[in-house]
């Protein structure tokens, strides 16, 4: 058995109640086997960005930055905010890209799932997102896309999706993700060698 693919959930919504940490939390049974899934949940803690500290930023950016960094492969559940991603998620991504030239980004591959109350599932806030993944140079996973549409029917009352259909579509973007987290592993280890 090969070492196991470790991905990195990052949720995207503060709220104690959030649909997108739903989504991560039934991702982990969701996974292939020959993968690990931790969820970052601490996106509240980052202050709001400010430049003139990147040289030297907070020990929650640090943190965040080195997790990102152990990780083959980053999955991120984001709500969507008027259209676009909530503050607090580029907050945390615009930290983790400076200082210029120091993105524990770069080059990990990403897949994005999103749950939100209305039709379209968050689709708008996924499109944004990866035009900010385009200057992270992130590989981001295209498909299958996940959008929860719905998000207030999908989950029973112990948290768990009840949505079969969903569930399908985030085991198959899961097993992509770790496909090209670990051929990624492999070829980066054959340019070592
Ligand atoms: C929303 N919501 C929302 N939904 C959507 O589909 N498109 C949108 O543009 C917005 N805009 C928006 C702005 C703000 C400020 C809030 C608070 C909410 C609704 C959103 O989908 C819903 O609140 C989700 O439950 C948020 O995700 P979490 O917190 O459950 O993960």
């Amino acid at each position: 058995m090969p070492d196991k693919i470790k991905v990195l959930g990052i949720v995207g919504s503060l709220r104690k109640n959030s649909y997108n940490r739903l989504l991560l939390l039934n991702a982990k049974s969701l996974l292939p086997e020959d993968a690990t899934l931790e969820i970052f949940d601490r996106l509240g803690e980052f202050p709001l960005f400010n430049q003139d500290l990147e040289n030297d930023p907070p020990q929650i950016v640090k943190e965040f930055k080195k997790k990102i960094r152990e990780s083959d492969a980053i999955l991120i559940a984001t709500p969507e905010y008027n259209y676009s991603i909530p503050g607090v998620l580029k907050n945390a991504l615009d930290w983790a890209a400076r200082p210029y030239g120091d993105n524990p980004f770069e080059g990990k591959p990403v897949a994005i799932m999103s749950a939100s109350i209305g039709m379209l599932g968050g689709a708008r806030a996924q499109y944004h997102l990866r035009q900010v993944l385009v200057y992270l140079n992130t590989i981001t996973i295209n498909k299958p896309e996940v959008f929860v549409s719905f998000a207030h029917k999908k989950f029973d009352e112990k948290g768990n999706l009840v949505d079969e259909e969903a569930k399908k579509y985030i085991a198959e973007l899961l097993r992509n993700l770790v496909n090209t987290a670990r051929l990624l592993k492999h070829q980066y280890g054959l340019i070592r060698a």
